[in-house]
Order: C-alpha cells, then structure tokens, then sequence
C-alpha cells in the first residue's frame, strides 16, 4: 500500500508539516532528535515524496521544463548542464526536451510541459519568427528565452550572450591579420543567434574599410556536415576566399575536413569557429573561436526564473522585460595566422 505524508507523519509523531520541512530540506527550525525519527519512518516505509499530490496543494511542482534544439550539439548539454546545477541547488527538477530544431516538435513538448503543470520554462527555441501556430501564447507559466530570443511573446526575460560583438571580433581579428576574403558560412538565419552573427561581420568589414566580399554569406544548419559541404561546394565552384567565419565549431571542423582533403593549409587559409566547445582545444590545429559561457548562461536562465516564480525579483505577475547579456570572448588558436 502507498503510504501518505499523513501516515509517515503519524508513526513519527509529528505533524505533516515537519515531515514536509524534513523532505524539503527547509528543516533549520527542527531538533536533529525529530529529523532523524522522521528519516528513520521514510526509510523504514520506502517512502517516497508525491510531487503531484503536493502540487495541487502547493500549486508548483518544483519542477522547470527546459526546451533545447539540438542535444547532440555539445553545446547545448553545456546549457542544460546549467541549468540543472541552479534547479537542484533549490531542489527542483528539470524536464529536458529536445526539439530537434523542429517547431512542430518544440510546440508538442511545450503543451506537454503545460500539462505537466512545470512551474517555469526555459526556451531555446528552433527559430525566431515563431507561427502563428505556436503554443507559446497559450502557456500560463512564465518563460525565460535562452541563448536565442523570440519575436513578440511575453517572456520574463531573455539569457544570452553579445553575438553582434563577438562576430564582431572574430572578423575583425581575420582582417588584422591580414585576410581580406573572408566568407561567412552562417547558421540557418531564421535564428536569431545566426542573424547577429552574420551582423557583427558585415560590421567588422565596414568598420575596417575593406570592401566585403560580393557572395558573402552561406547558410547552414549549424552542423559538421553543412561545415563539411558548403566548403567542399565553395572549392568546387572556384569561389575565392582566404578566410573562412563559421556559425559554430561544428560547422568549422566541417570546413577544415574539407580544406585537409583539397591539401589546403590552414592557417594559411584562416577558419574561425563560435562556442568553444570542449573539443575546439584538442583538435589538430586547436580552433580559433569565440568562447560563450555556456554554463553561466544556463545557471543564470534558472536564476531567474527561479526567483521570479518564487516572487523574490519583487516583479511577481508582471512583464518583466530584461535581457542578461554575457561577453563572449575570443580565443586565438592556430586556425588563424
Ligand atoms: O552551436 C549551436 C549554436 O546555436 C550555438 O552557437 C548557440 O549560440 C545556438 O544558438
């Protein structure tokens, strides 16, 4: 039989309130003596917490659901990673979803979530311009957008890093040292991430006085194969270049299997990376990169939103419109002169 917290209470001769201090760790006010009775009973009973049951008296559940596009890019475990450090310091939980960089997908794991009665959302969603058939608008819980803003929903808040300035720098540091057709090989630019990047380029070549290449830009997928298929396409084609700005790390390891398979010499051609994710230091040649705090990102979404739901940012129920907005920071390797 499925004990309750009422039985556990019971045969610990205490009231249902200390057991839950006891349970939720909140047990400060309580004498080690009782703390330990009532463990004793938990352990004795197998007992084990209903979320759900306490959810309808507490009305939260403790729990936040986390929305990813890509888990098999390591840059997102390093978000979810975050994340889930910030939740459980609280003791609350996470339900991961991966979206696989589909709306539909993200909008199915979104109702789900609802249903789950999660507390709070964090979002990176799978495009920007969502349809008017999201389910965003529908979702009563608050919501944190992380490392990609969305257009016109009302979202708590927005975690993400400068990508104009870091896009910015990576260009700039290429033209310096002396590359002058530097093509940038893009995210897919239905994402906003993509759009600042490609952005922060095209400033860099304005700002330096060197006219920017005509055929500028190539959109990927933010993937090794894109990385790997527009370079080889680019060679192919004949179309000049001496640099190479990629989206993310993926998409630079694709393009330097390419130019090592058509025995170009890197750094000879320069190729830049965005993340610096763990295997940019240990390839052959180390990946010149723009580095994202990734952890700090996904410990600060949960911050907030944490604070936020347990009204402690004092804006409880109101639009709180802020955007934390981390540096990046370029790290020169030697895929660049
Ligand atoms: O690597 C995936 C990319 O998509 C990262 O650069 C991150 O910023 C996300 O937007």
């Amino acid at each position: 039989m499925k004990l309750t917290i009422k039985d556990i209470a019971r045969l610990a001769g205490v009231s249902t309130a200390t057991v839950s201090m006891v349970i939720n760790k909140k047990d400060e006010r309580i004498s080690a003596e009782t703390k330990k009775r009532v463990l004793e009973v938990i352990e004795e009973y197998n007992y084990v917490p209903n979320r759900v049951a306490s959810s309808m008296v507490t009305k939260n559940t403790k729990s936040l659901g986390l929305v990813l596009p890509d888990i098999a890019n390591p840059f997102f475990p390093g978000l979810a990673r975050g994340v889930e450090d910030r939740a459980n310091k609280d003791n609350w939980n996470i339900i991961l979803c991966n979206s696989d960089n589909d709306a539909d997908k993200e909008n199915r794991y979104l109702e789900m979530l609802q249903e789950k009665m999660v507390d709070g959302i964090i979002l990176t969603s799978a495009k920007q311009d969502l349809s008017k058939a999201s389910v965003l608008k529908k979702i009563s819980v608050p919501i944190v957008t992380l490392d990609r803003d969305i257009n016109d929903v009302q979202h708590v808040g927005l975690v993400k890093t400068d990508n104009v300035k870091g896009a910015y720098d990576a260009v700039r540091h290429m033209l310096d040292r002396g590359y002058r057709k530097i093509l940038h090989l893009s995210g897919p630019l239905s994402v906003y991430t993509a759009q600042s990047r490609y952005k922060g380029y095209l400033q860099a070549y304005a700002d330096s006085g060197v006219k920017h290449p005509k055929e500028d830009v190539f959109q990927g997928s933010f993937s090794y194969e894109s990385g790997y298929t527009m370079t080889n396409a680019l060679l192919e084609k004949g179309i000049e270049f001496d640099g190479l700005f990629c989206g993310n790390d993926l998409m630079a390891f694709g393009a330097l299997k390419a130019l090592a398979e058509h025995d170009i010499c890197v750094p000879e051609v320069g190729v830049v990376g965005f993340d610096d994710i763990y295997f940019s230091a240990l390839i052959t040649p180390p990946l010149t990169t723009v580095h994202q705090p990734v952890y700090e990102m996904g410990y600060m979404a949960a911050d907030v939103l944490i604070n936020y739901i347990k009204g402690e940012n004092k804006m409880k129920g109101k639009k709180m419109e802020f955007v934390l907005n981390l540096n990046t920071e370029l790290v020169v390797r030697n895929t660049t002169r």
